[in-house]
């Protein structure tokens, strides 16, 4: 509508202005329109709802809530069905690293560079959290926090510092409720409650109670205790922490990491110390016009469906793209196509611009690590390296949120040039390092066609740093 071409003479432009007029109108009608349904769905759902049995206060069985609530048990349910992917998302699982072998060296040393899938639905999680390659013996406990409602009640029972202190390998074939009614709701009253610490924590640190939320935030509140960024404080307690002290953008992130000097892991290819930042669904949300209009992730993601003249939140958590007639044209009279066609372009355009930055953060690590061959020392090579973290928190914020740029499209394209600028100011200056210990070319580039090819590359590196390591058992390789 508001994407016609301009018109060349002086009729397309008086036809322009009634164009550009009609959709103000219609801009102005939306306005309206969103405006009512925000208010509607501010009126609690939960005010109706009709409790049968009672359900117990820790009752993390999903089954047993089915009773009183079927309907909305139904649709959870649904949640394990595994539908055609869309074009950058939906239910079916997809390989990450064959599908962008750039993430094996960009990942090096980590567990993501290993296995890395896109999500499915919530059904999943405890069957996806226990086959993954990610998990291994050393694995903390504060691994199972999203995924399952048995862990509020582990946290009761056991205290929330023992909980994460424990070994991921304790609870295994214990955990077996997926994300479900306990994770999101009051069992007495059926309100929206905050299950987990970590984001009560983190709200505490602002200065915000988060029990004063109010009720059209906590419909995007119950999905921040999960879809969010966040670190574990040490190897010794894994205390979860998000990393929100100084806000929730991406610069706040790389401040706060500056600040705290915190390292999750070291490149074994370019020395870099290395944070990640898991999936800030929550984060990158709160940039973009939707969330300044009040539309929530449940909005989108969870919208009325009716059913028998009743009207109830479908619990099918998944891609609105599956369900734009509920999810979108409750505000957008965009045809599907239209609403497709737009969402699609907004993330084509993020794919273009990740491409551009991990390209350039992929030469940053291997020139590094070729100056490393040539002689460079850390004190010489701590500048860029710093400048290729900072690269990577920026990179890493849009790369690993779950909307691949639809969420907040402006802001997406601002933090990516950011990052791809950072790891071009660091490859300069370790080119400048490297002719300085006599390279005549730039740093040779591998083939990473493929991700068994990427892997192959990184291995010698990894091996390396273990063997070092081993050498020198009680300290990190390289420090901040
Ligand atoms: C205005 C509607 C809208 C809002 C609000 C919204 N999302 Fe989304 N979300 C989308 C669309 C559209 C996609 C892209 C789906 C696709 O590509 O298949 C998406 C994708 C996702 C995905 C990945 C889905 C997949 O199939 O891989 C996750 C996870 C997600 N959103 C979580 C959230 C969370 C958490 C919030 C709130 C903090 C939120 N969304 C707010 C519309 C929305
Ligand atoms: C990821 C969070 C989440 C999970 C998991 C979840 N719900 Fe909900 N539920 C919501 C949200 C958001 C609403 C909308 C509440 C509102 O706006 O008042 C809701 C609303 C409801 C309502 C109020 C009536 C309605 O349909 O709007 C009932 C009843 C309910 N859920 C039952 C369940 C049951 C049963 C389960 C487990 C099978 C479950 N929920 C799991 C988030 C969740
Ligand atoms: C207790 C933690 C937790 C909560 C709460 C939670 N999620 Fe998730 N969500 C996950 C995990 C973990 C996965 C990936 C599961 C897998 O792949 O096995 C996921 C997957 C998803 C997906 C991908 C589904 C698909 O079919 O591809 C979407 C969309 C999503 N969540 C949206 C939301 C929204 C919206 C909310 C709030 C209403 C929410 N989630 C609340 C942990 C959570
Ligand atoms: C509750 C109402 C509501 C829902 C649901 C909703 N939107 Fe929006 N959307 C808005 C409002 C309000 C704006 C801002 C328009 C304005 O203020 O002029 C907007 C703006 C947009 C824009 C332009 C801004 C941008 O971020 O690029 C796109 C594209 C869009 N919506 C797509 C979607 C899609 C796709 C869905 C479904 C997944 C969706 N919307 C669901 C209310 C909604």
């Amino acid at each position: 509508m508001s994407e016609r071409k301009s018109g060349e003479s002086r009729k397309g432009l008086v036809l322009g202005w009634v164009v550009l007029g009609g959709s103000a109108v219609v801009f102005a009608a939306l306005g309206l329109l969103a405006g009512s349904i925000i208010e509607r769905r501010a009126e609690r759902s939960v005010n109706r709802v009709q409790m049968i049995t009672p359900i117990g206060d820790w009752e993390t069985d999903n089954e047993k809530w089915a009773i009183n609530f079927p309907r909305e048990y139904n649709s959870w349910e649904r949640t394990r069905e595994l539908a055609e992917a869309t074009k950058y998302g939906g239910s079916e699982v997809k390989d990450y690293l064959a599908k962008d072998p750039r993430l094996v060296i960009l990942f090096a040393g980590f567990g993501f560079s290993k296995e890395y899938n896109s999500p499915r639905g919530h059904y999943h999680s405890i069957k996806d959290v226990t086959s993954t390659a990610r998990v291994s013996e050393k694995t903390p406990a504060t691994c199972w926090t999203c995924k399952s409602p048995m862990v509020p009640k582990l946290m009761h029972d056991k205290g929330v510092a023992e909980f994460y202190k424990g070994k991921f390998k304790d609870h295994e074939g214990v955990m077996k409720d997926p994300i479900g009614c306990l994770d999101c709701h009051d069992p007495k009253t059926m309100a929206l409650r905050i299950s987990r610490p970590a984001l009560k924590e983190a709200f505490a640190r602002r200065g915000r109670d988060i029990t004063k939320a109010s009720h059209q935030e906590m419909r995007s509140l119950v999905c921040a205790q999960c879809h969010v960024s966040y670190y574990f404080r040490d190897k010794e307690t894994n205390y979860l922490v998000f990393p929100w002290d100084d806000g929730f953008k991406a610069d706040d992130f790389d401040k706060y990491y500056e600040r705290t000097k915190f390292v999750e892991w070291v490149h074994p290819v370019s020395g870099t110390p290395m944070t990640k930042a898991r999936h800030p669904d929550y984060e990158v949300w709160l940039q973009g016009t939707h969330a300044f209009r009040g539309v929530s992730c449940a909005d989108c993601h969870m919208p009325y469906k009716s059913e028998g003249g009743v009207k109830f939140t479908d619990h099918q958590v998944r891609s609105p793209l599956y369900n734009i007639a509920n999810s979108c044209q409750v505000c957008h009279r965009w045809s599907e196509d239209e609403v497709k066609q737009r969402v699609e372009s907004i993330q084509d355009k993020n794919r273009e611009l990740l491409d551009i930055a991990e390209d350039a953060m992929v030469r940053a690590h291997i020139t590094l690590g070729d100056a490393v061959k040539l002689g460079a020392t850390d004190a010489e090579l701590a500048a860029p390296r710093n400048m290729l973290r900072r690269a990577h928190t920026y990179w890493d914020y849009i790369a690993a949120a779950n909307g691949m740029g639809f969420h907040a499209p402006q802001e997406s394209a601002r933090v990516l040039a950011k990052a791809a600028n950072l790891a071009q100011e660091c490859r300069i200056a370790t080119e400048r390092i490297r002719t300085k210990y006599g390279a005549k070319s730039e740093a040779p580039m591998p083939d990473l066609s493929t991700k068994e090819k990427a892997a192959a590359f990184v291995r010698p590196f990894v091996e390396a740093q273990k063997a070092k390591q081993a050498r020198a058992p009680q300290g990190r390789t390289a420090s901040r």
